[in-house]
């Protein structure tokens, strides 16, 4: 792996994020205000706006890229979470700037619909690797000082797919219905710990993921949705935030659907 593969930059802090300030709880423990926050592939779609979500809130936000040009504002490092060194040396140069990861947002993930019959073994494992796998990857390596600080706050990006199944997207699914196990088996095995483990369930989101799909496409999805149209991607962020959040302390393992109502039931 080149260093420049994984080359750390900050092009411009956002003001809220060199803010450090400690409040006191109601119990005299200084919990910070100001958090160590990493979003995978939050230089756009979904996980920016959850970057947003956090760094308005006063938290110092790093995000993962794996192309491109990242945005402006975040502590942005290349890290293509398939590939185990990258992620270590994304965390170990995050660690650096903004100190050990406290929130930890799985977001990065990938489609490569086909009908089961036309679908490679390279179409399903691939997915799998990226969302399934890579989440692992992060997840783990988080894990590490999230245990040494007994405190973490881990949400995991899955999708309404997850439970309800989508023709075509068979590898997306079962990637996405691992992710739920996953969580919840962490949830257990680390609640004593104090580090919670949730999975957010959005259903359609209006981003480049789902803006592949044609205009009939699209019709067909609204009309399957109670509430008639797309979410906005910082709807998804403000429950992630939520979960990440002092009130939601005594939530973990939770799969918290923000999908219109398209899931209920599943
Ligand atoms: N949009 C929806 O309707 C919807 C619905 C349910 C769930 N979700 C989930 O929400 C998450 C974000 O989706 P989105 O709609 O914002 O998608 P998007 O706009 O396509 O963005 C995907 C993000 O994941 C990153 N990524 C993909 N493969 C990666 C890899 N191997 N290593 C590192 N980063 C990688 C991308 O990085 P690059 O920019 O470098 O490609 C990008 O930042 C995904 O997990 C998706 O499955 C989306």
């Amino acid at each position: 792996m080149s260093p420049s593969h994984c080359g750390a930059r900050i092009l411009r802090r956002a003001p809220a994020a060199d803010k450090f300030l400690v409040y006191q709880t109601a119990e005299g423990k200084g919990d910070p205000l100001s958090r160590s926050v990493l979003v995978t592939g939050g230089n756009r779609g979904i996980g920016l706006a959850i970057a947003h979500a956090f760094a308005e809130a006063g938290d110092k936000v790093a995000i993962t890229y794996r192309s491109g040009e990242p945005p402006e504002g975040f502590f942005a490092v290349r890290c293509d979470i398939t590939d185990t060194e990258q992620v270590e040396q994304a965390y170990k140069e995050i660690e650096a700037e903004q100190g050990p990861v406290e929130v930890l947002v799985a977001n990065a993930g990938v489609t490569k619909d086909q009908l089961l019959m036309r679908m490679s073994e390279e179409d399903f494992t691939s997915v799998l690797d990226t969302n399934l796998t890579g989440t692992f990857r992060v997840v783990k390596r988080a894990n590490r000082a999230m245990l040494r600080a007994k405190k973490g706050r881990v949400v995991l990006i899955s999708s309404v797919v997850g439970l309800y199944g989508s023709a075509g997207q068979a590898n997306y699914a079962a990637s996405k219905a691992g992710l739920v196990g996953f969580a919840r088996s962490l949830a257990r095995e680390l609640g004593s710990r104090n580090i919670t483990f949730n999975v957010v369930a959005p259903g359609f989101v209006d981003t480049d993921m789902t803006r592949v799909l044609t205009e009939e496409q699209r019709e067909n999805i609204v009309s399957a949705v109670p509430l008639g149209r797309y979410a906005q991607p910082s709807e998804i962020a403000a429950a992630v935030r939520f979960l990440a959040s002092d009130e939601a302390s005594y939530i973990t393992g939770a799969v918290i659907p923000v999908d219109g109502g398209l899931g209920m039931g599943h």
